[in-house]
C-alpha cells in the first residue's frame, strides 16, 4: 500500500494523519471493490458510540497523577510506532485455495473487528477533539492513534482478499448509541481488557502449535494486545479518580456489563465454528480461558468478579447461544410462524440473561495501587 500512498497508517503519529492516510487509500481502491456494497449490510450491525464529552472533559487527573503520567510517557513512546504493517513475516495468503466456510469466518472476524477499533478510534477521536482537559485530550489523542493503526492494519489483510472496510463511510452512515459516561467507561475498559486477553491467548496458543496460524496477522497480537492493554490501564485510573464509580448501586452496573460483555463474546464466537476449528481451538475452553485472564485483571478495580466456576454458569451461556441460534432461524424463515418462533428464543434469551445475572458474584478487595504490566 505504501507504494501508492507514500505513507502507511502504520508510521502515522496522530490519529488525523492516520485517517487521511485511509482516506486517500479508500479513494484509490474504490472502483476495484466491489464487494463493498454487498457488505455494508452487515457493517451497520456492530455499534458506535457517543456520551456526555463535557463530563469526560472535566475529570481530574491529580489523584493517581503519578500513574497518569507515567502511562503518558509510555504511550507517547509510542514502542509499536511502524509496527502495523506488512513486512517479510508476512506469509503469503492463499485466499483461493481456503476453505469456504472458514473464509467466510475469518472475513467476518477481520471485518468485526477492524469496525470494532474504528468504533474506538470515532469515540476517542471526539474526546480528543472536544475536550479542554490536557490531560484528558492527551490521552484521547494517544488511543484514537493506536486504534486508527489497528484498524488501517486490518484493511490491509482484507484488501488482499478483494475487500475492505471503507472507514470514512463507516463514520457518517453509522447510528451512533449515546451511553453516559459511566457506562462508556465500564464498557470501553471491559472490552479493552476483554480484548487483550483474546488476542494474548490466540497469540500464545498459535506460539505453541504454529502449524494452526493459518494468517499471518496472527503474528501481530502480541504488540497489538499490549496496545489494548495500555487503554484499559487508562480507563482504570480514570475510574479510580471517583471511588463512587466502583462502589454502591455501581456495582450492579459492573456486573450488568461483566455478565453482558462475557456473555457477547460466548454467542459470537460460537458463530464461528470453522474459524476455530483451523486455529485448533475449542471454543467453550478459549471463552473460559478469556474470562479467567479477564476476571484476573479487572480485580484492579472492579470490587466484584463473576463466577465463571459456578455448575450454572456454562449450561445458561449454553442456552443462551440456543436460543440465538433458533432467533437467527426464525428471523430467517419469516412469516407468522417465524415471527412466534421469535418471540419465543426472544423470551429464552432474555431468562437466560438473568439467570446468568442472578448467580452471585464473588466480592474481594481492590488494591490501593491499579497500575498492571501485561503478564500473560
Ligand atoms: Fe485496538
Ligand atoms: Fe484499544
Amino acid at each position: 500500500m505504501n507504494a501508492h500512498t507514500g505513507k502507511h497508517t502504520a508510521d502515522a503519529t496522530t490519529v488525523e494523519e492516520g485517517l487521511a492516510i485511509a482516506e486517500a487509500q479508500d479513494r484509490q481502491y474504490n472502483d476495484e471493490m466491489a464487494t463493498e456494497t454487498a457488505m455494508s449490510n452487515t457493517l451497520l450491525t456492530p455499534r458506535f458510540y457517543t456520551t456526555d464529552f463535557d463530563e469526560l472533559d472535566a475529570i481530574d487527573v491529580s489523584p493517581v497523577r503519578a500513574d497518569w503520567d507515567k502511562l503518558i510517557d509510555q504511550m507517547e513512546a509510542d514502542p509499536n510506532k511502524g509496527h502495523f504493517k506488512k513486512n517479510e513475516d508476512w506469509d503469503h495468503v492463499d485466499w483461493e485455495g481456503m476453505d469456504p466456510a472458514l473464509k467466510k469466518e475469518f472475513i467476518d472476524f477481520l471485518i468485526s473487528s477492524c469496525t470494532a477499533e474504528f468504533s474506538g478510534c470515532v469515540l476517542y477521536k471526539e474526546m480528543k477533539r472536544r475536550g479542554n482537559n490536557k490531560d484528558i485530550t492527551q490521552l484521547f489523542q494517544l488511543m484514537a492513534r493506536d486504534e486508527a493503526r489497528h484498524a488501517g492494519f486490518i484493511n490491509d489483510a482484507l484488501r488482499e482478499a478483494g475487500l475492505r472496510v471503507n472507514l470514512g463511510f463507516l463514520t457518517q452512515k453509522k447510528k451512533y448509541t449515546y451511553f453516559r459516561p459511566k457506562f462508556i467507561y465500564y464498557a470501553t475498559y471491559l472490552s479493552e481488557k476483554i480484548g487483550y486477553a483474546r488476542y494474548i491467548t490466540i497469540y500464545r496458543h498459535l506460539e505453541a502449535n504454529p502449524e494452526h496460524r493459518f494468517h499471518p496477522i496472527f503474528k501481530w497480537f502480541r504488540e497489538w494486545c499490549n496496545d489494548e492493554f495500555s487503554h484499559g490501564e487508562a480507563f482504570a485510573l480514570l475510574m479510580k479518580t471517583d471511588p463512587k464509580l466502583t462502589s454502591g448501586r455501581n456495582v450492579y452496573w459492573i456486573k450488568f456489563f461483566l455478565t453482558a460483555v462475557y456473555a457477547t463474546m460466548y454467542v459470537r464466537d460460537h458463530q464461528r465454528p470453522a474459524f476455530h476449528k483451523a486455529l485448533g481451538v475449542d471454543p467453550d475452553w478459549y471463552a473460559h480461558e478469556v474470562f479467567t485472564k479477564t476476571s484476573e485483571l479487572t480485580k484492579q478495580i472492579f470490587p466484584i468478579t463473576l463466577d465463571i466456576e459456578n455448575p450454572k454458569w456454562q449450561p445458561l451461556l449454553e442456552k443462551l447461544q440456543k436460543a440465538n441460534v433458533d432467533l437467527d432461524t426464525a428471523r430467517k424463515e419469516g412469516g407468522p410462524m417465524g415471527f412466534a418462533k421469535r418471540l419465543s428464543a426472544q423470551a429464552r434469551a432474555g431468562t437466560a440473561f438473568v439467570r446468568l445475572m442472578l448467580i452471585p458474584s464473588k466480592s474481594h478487595k481492590v488494591p490501593e495501587n491499579v497500575r498492571l504490566e501485561p503478564a500473560y
